[in-house]
């Protein structure tokens, strides 16, 4: 994996910065381990203890699990291997909090983490509060010859927690719309704005590009290896799909439309009983919509969120497009040819989640990260309204199973011209 000890998370660096010192490093890296962990601990202040015990179902983890996990993370992978000095807080934590690293142990089944309500949310507070000071010792105080490869661990365990920042919101999300109350995270939340402006298609340089991360700063392994590929005449939608076209989807049944869908989709439609994007209600006539804010109205000119891939296909069908590859996604974005690329909703491309040419998951547990997940599901770029700042990349390579919205997900269209 290419990653840099001289890059802390969250922070934008120039390509090929000079090396710091090693106290600026440390000092560097003090800062932003701070400063990630503080954010997991501001997304949970919002939620009460009851909250955080809580889990909607079996994709979905408590909020009190996150925070867990994300400290167990550094535990097992930075302190114990690393920290000879290191006292495991807790003997029983690593089974229930690993969450799917065979080669790091026995774990707790993820179907029922919501059924641990001991430890309790101070245990967890207390857990945490042991973790950082053992990684803040350690980052202060770890030999020169080392500081390189360990910090490594640091950073990458930071990109980690922020993964799982996005994810306490989405999981709460799904809990709180299951709650007949329709409760609000946060009442005085606002829907992050699309761009304004002309509609419409734009071109995407076709020709052989350079697809993936190319090594300079942190991304994750499935970003490499850096490739080419052939990338065809075809436009990209500026914009995002909005919620006001996929009300004519809608209109037009296209949920009950069976041409319109995959096989796959179909028989999800008609089990689930889908007629609407995810937490889409009807209320006095009207559709609504259950937000971080609670329940609202549904808003004609926000972008849609909330769709599988299975719908983000079947409406691609519906309006005679397509939806475009992860290569034709990125190409554009390195272009700058797109509005809203990060921080409104994921975005479906029609690419399978595969390995790139050449592809290795790296050595030992940490190799379980990314590559054993490569089967079943399909690639979402950008970013959303959740993922935590200076966590988005036009590499990045989001993944979920094909019926799955319960993340910020979206879509924009292509046309093949
Ligand atoms: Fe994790």
């Amino acid at each position: 994996m290419a990653r840099t000890a001289t890059s802390p998370a969250t922070r934008r660096e120039p390509a090929q910065a000079p090396k710091r010192p090693l106290d600026e490093t440390r000092q560097a890296w003090l800062e932003a381990f701070r400063r990630v962990r503080a954010e997991t601990e501001a997304r949970a202040a919002n939620l009460s203890a009851e909250d955080q015990i809580v889990q909607s179902m079996a994709d979905a983890s408590p909020a009190k699990w996150h925070r867990a996990h994300v400290t167990w993370f550094f535990e097992q992978f930075l302190l114990v291997p690393h920290d000879p000095a290191y006292r495991i807080f807790d003997e029983r934590f690593p089974f229930l909090f690993n969450s799917y690293y065979v080669a790091a142990g026995p774990r707790h089944a993820r179907p029922q983490r919501g059924l641990i309500t001991r430890p309790n949310g101070e245990d967890v507070r207390a857990y945490r509060a042991h973790v950082d000071a053992a990684v803040e010792r350690f980052i202060a105080h770890v030999p020169a010859a080392d500081a390189e490869r360990v910090l490594a661990i640091v950073e990458i365990g930071l990109h980690h927690e922020q993964q799982h920042q996005e994810l306490l919101l989405t999981d709460i999300l799904h809990a709180f719309a299951e709650n007949p109350t329709d409760p609000a995270y946060d009442p005085d939340w606002k829907a992050p704005r699309a761009t304004q402006g002309p509609r419409g298609y734009v071109e995407i340089p076709a020709g052989i590009h350079a697809i993936g991360h190319d090594g300079r700063g942190f991304c994750f392994d499935n970003e490499t290896p850096v490739h080419d590929e052939l990338i065809p005449h075809v436009r990209i939608a500026r914009h995002l799909v909005t919620n006001g076209e996929w009300l004519e989807f809608i209109a037009a049944k296209g949920y009950a439309t069976p041409s319109l869908w995959l096989s796959d989709g179909w028989t999800t439609v008609q089990a689930e009983g889908w007629d609407a994007p995810g937490y889409w209600r009807k209320k006095d006539d009207k559709w609504h919509v259950m937000t971080l804010g609670g329940l609202r109205p549904v808003d004609h000119a926000a972008p849609v969120q909330h769709v599988s891939y299975y719908e983000a296909d079947a409406f691609a069908r519906f309006a005679g497009k397509n939806l475009p590859s992860e290569a034709e996604w990125e190409t554009a974005a390195r272009a700058n040819v797109m509005a809203d690329v990060f921080g409104i909703a994921w975005q479906w491309t029609r690419s399978a989640y595969l390995p790139y040419p050449g592809y290795r998951a790296p050595e030992g547990a940490l190799g379980e990260y990314n590559g054993k997940f490569m089967i079943s599901q399909m690639v979402l770029r950008g970013s959303s309204l959740a993922t935590p700042e200076g966590h988005e990349r036009v590499s990045y390579r989001n993944f979920f199973y094909p019926p799955a919205r319960w993340q910020f997900s979206g879509l924009r269209l292509a046309e093949f011209v």
